[in-house]
């Protein structure tokens, strides 16, 4: 479709589970009229950052590893710097997601992390506005951001289940509204 908005999600999956989470933000992404959104693995899109230039939003995903982004996530991030020297990606809108075993596990590093990482390229960050769930007498497990969190998408999917199994639904419905807020978020920046 002529003027379609190009939405690419950038992620690093060591075990699938944040893959399983990556799924759903594209799938929210690709839910909205006008946008075309692509999932990049991190180290194919360091090998090709010519290719991101096109991207009108990037939305970063890594597990939460150590408090922190993983390895595999901050190559990419380093591989970037040719692109922040030129400031390529000045101006296209960003967000970020993470998940991890632990109910906070530190995820907050790593979404400050990935945050911090598009305000260096001069992106504008698109931050999560769900209420959080779960945080009452009244909540229960099923809320979507179940997690809280208000910087961007947050899972948690449990140490001894396998990503056919985690992170669970309202983790998934969290992530896919999350894609579709960036990429409406795109839809208006780039109008
Ligand atoms: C090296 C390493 C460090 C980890 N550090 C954390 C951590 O800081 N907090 C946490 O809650 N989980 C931690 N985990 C668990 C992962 O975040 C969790 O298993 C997650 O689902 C992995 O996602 P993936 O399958 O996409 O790699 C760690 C796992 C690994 C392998």
């Amino acid at each position: 479709m002529e003027n379609q908005k190009k939405v690419f999600i950038i992620y690093h999956s060591g075990y699938g589970h944040t893959k399983v989470q990556a799924e759903a933000v594209l799938s929210g992404a690709n839910s909205v009229d006008g946008v075309d959104a692509e999932l990049i693995d991190a180290k194919e899109a360091a090998g090709n950052l010519d290719r991101i230039d096109q991207a009108d939003a990037i939305i970063f995903g890594s597990p939460t590893y150590m408090g922190t982004i993983s390895a595999e996530f901050k190559s990419f991030m380093d591989a970037s710097s040719s692109k922040w020297m030129e400031q390529s990606w000045k101006n296209k809108i960003a967000g970020g997601f993470t998940n991890s075993s632990s109910q906070s596990g530190d995820k907050t590093g790593t979404l400050q992390a990935l945050s911090v990482f598009a305000a260096q390229h001069g992106m504008i960050w698109v931050g999560l506005d769900l209420p959080p769930g779960n945080n009452s007498s009244q909540g229960s497990e099923e809320n979507l951001n179940r997690m809280g969190a208000s910087l961007g998408a947050m899972a948690q999917s449990l140490a001894d289940q396998g990503p056919e199994i985690t992170p669970p639904d309202a983790d998934q419905k969290t992530a896919h509204y999350y894609g579709a807020r960036v990429a409406q978020a795109a839809l208006r920046w780039a109008a």
